[in-house]
């Protein structure tokens, strides 16, 4: 987690660079730090190396717990740490570099680098399922579901992406579709949904609400994720029937989203009491509401009159940011906040909890909803017809400043939670 914590920064640090270039854009002329260059830098640090590494770490909490039995081995936990950090540091050097996979968005890294990823994962998931195998609990409770098929389901899509064939025409495109929303739906949430199984009904002191509607929310995302790919490219060259059941999976996504909402939010129920004690509680229920609304404004974003308007402005990076950094980094903070203490004995300070929590949750605010208003201006501007394209320029200008500005409190938000982090783990004072 302390890794993880430092890609955080570290992957931020771009983010909030590339943010103020849009405002700035010749503040620099150095091709290392160009935009096209620093962007996937920025994307997969915070995929690999905050997001992913984070998640691995709870895993290693949690497997064990809900098995009852202690991990099966603790070197190969240190071995896939390794190798994941590795893979993040090579990847991040060789995109600044120049050196990439010239393939789409989040497999920019080259194979070898990604295959060190990939054994990190595998090495992990032989670790998890020699846990779980070893449980001596009757069931295998539904947290290790979730979390076992989302890296089964990296590793799915990780050979699917870089499988040497399928790396030129339209079917790299419907691979690229494939890859990206199986890479958002099927490992970072099915694995933080996974998570929640776990934490809520800890922190709250309850069972969850319901078993069965937890296994039918696995079910359903299963079969309807996993058949979204292609809404990336509505309108495209790709057979119109693909577009067509891509939308239809992302209407049916709602099934999944709602009967995972409706057992968070009833396990809650009868305990919000509880919220304005906990500075961990409000993270894991803002990481719920953005479950439920991202998601939703990802179902709205798929049908063809709305991507008509969104497609090809910022509106799609307002919805990755209200869902990977709403729905995922609030989940992950809230766990990260939930594990240390118990494992170090040392609670965060409680201010600078607090800071944290508001300053990215308003960022998160600042950053995204000035940019779907800006962007949906643009794509009507676009439609319209009678205006220069340079004009759209000028019409975002102040949307990408009120991003900038949000993206600062993100960005000071995560030098006070990695404060938070290093006080949970310093060594006491003698
Ligand atoms: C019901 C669930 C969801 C649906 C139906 C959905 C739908 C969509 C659609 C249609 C796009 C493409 C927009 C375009 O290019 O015109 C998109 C992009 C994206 N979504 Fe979602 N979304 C959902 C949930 C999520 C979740 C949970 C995450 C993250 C955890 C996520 C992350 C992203 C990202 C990162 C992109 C940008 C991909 C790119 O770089 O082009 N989405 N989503
Ligand atoms: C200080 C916080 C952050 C800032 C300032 C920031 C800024 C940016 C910027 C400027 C871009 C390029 C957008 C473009 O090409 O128009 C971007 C892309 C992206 N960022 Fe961030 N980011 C931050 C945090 C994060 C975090 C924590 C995550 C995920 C865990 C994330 C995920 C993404 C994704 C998925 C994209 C691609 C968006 C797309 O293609 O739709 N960002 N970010």
């Amino acid at each position: 987690m302390g890794c993880a914590t430092f890609w955080l920064l570290f992957g931020t640090t771009v983010g909030e660079y590339l943010g103020i270039k849009f405002v700035a854009p010749d503040i620099d002329h150095d091709s290392w730090l160009s935009f096209g260059r620093l962007r996937p830098v920025h994307t997969n640090a915070v995929f690999w190396g905050w997001a992913s590494l984070a998640m691995l770490g709870l895993a290693y909490y949690v497997i064990p717990r809900v098995s009852n039995v202690s991990i099966a081995s603790v070197k190969s936990g240190y071995r896939s740490l390794v190798l994941i950090n590795a893979s993040v540091i090579l990847g991040s050097l060789f995109l600044m570099a120049g050196i990439n996979n010239g393939g789409g968005e989040y497999r920019e890294y080259i194979w070898p680098v990604m295959a060190l990823f990939g054994i990190g994962v595998i090495i992990s998931l032989n670790n998890f399922f020699k846990t779980i195998t070893k449980r001596t609990t009757k069931e295998i409770y539904v947290s290790n579901w979730y979390i076992i098929s989302a890296m089964m389901f990296l590793l799915v899509i990780a050979v699917i992406a870089y499988w040497p064939s399928w790396q030129n025409g339209l079917g790299e495109t419907i691979v690229q579709g494939y890859y990206m929303h199986q890479g958002v739906g099927m490992w970072f949430m099915l694995f933080n949904l996974g998570l929640m199984y776990y934490f809520l009904p800890q922190q709250l002191n309850k069972p969850i609400y319901s078993y069965s509607l937890g296994i039918l929310a696995f079910w359903a995302q299963i079969l309807f994720y996993t058949v979204i790919g292609t809404h990336h490219f509505i309108f495209s060259a790709i057979p119109w029937w693909l577009q067509t059941v891509a939308i239809v999976g992302s209407a049916g996504m709602i099934i999944p989203v709602v009967a995972g909402t409706t057992n968070f939010l009833m396990t809650f129920k009868g305990s919000w009491h509880k919220l304005s004690g906990s500075y961990t509680l409000p993270f894991y229920l803002i990481g719920i509401i953005f479950y439920f609304t991202g998601s939703l404004q990802g179902t709205a974003e798929a049908f063809r009159f709305t991507n008509l308007v969104w497609h090809f402005t910022d509106f799609t990076v307002a919805h990755s940011h209200l869902t990977m950094y709403g729905i995922i980094c609030f989940m992950l903070w809230g766990f990260i906040y939930t594990v240390v203490p118990r494992l170090t004995g040392k609670e965060p300070p409680q201010i600078t909890v607090g800071a944290h929590f508001w300053l990215a949750l308003i960022g998160l605010l600042f950053y995204t909803f000035p940019l779907m208003y800006g962007s949906t201006l643009r794509g009507l501007m676009w439609m319209e017809g009678t205006k220069s394209f340079m004009e759209s320029v000028e019409l975002m200008a102040p949307y990408w400043l009120w991003r900038a500005i949000g993206g600062s409190l993100m960005w000071f938000s995560h030098i006070l939670f990695a404060y938070n982090f290093y006080v949970m783990v310093k060594r006491k004072e003698k």
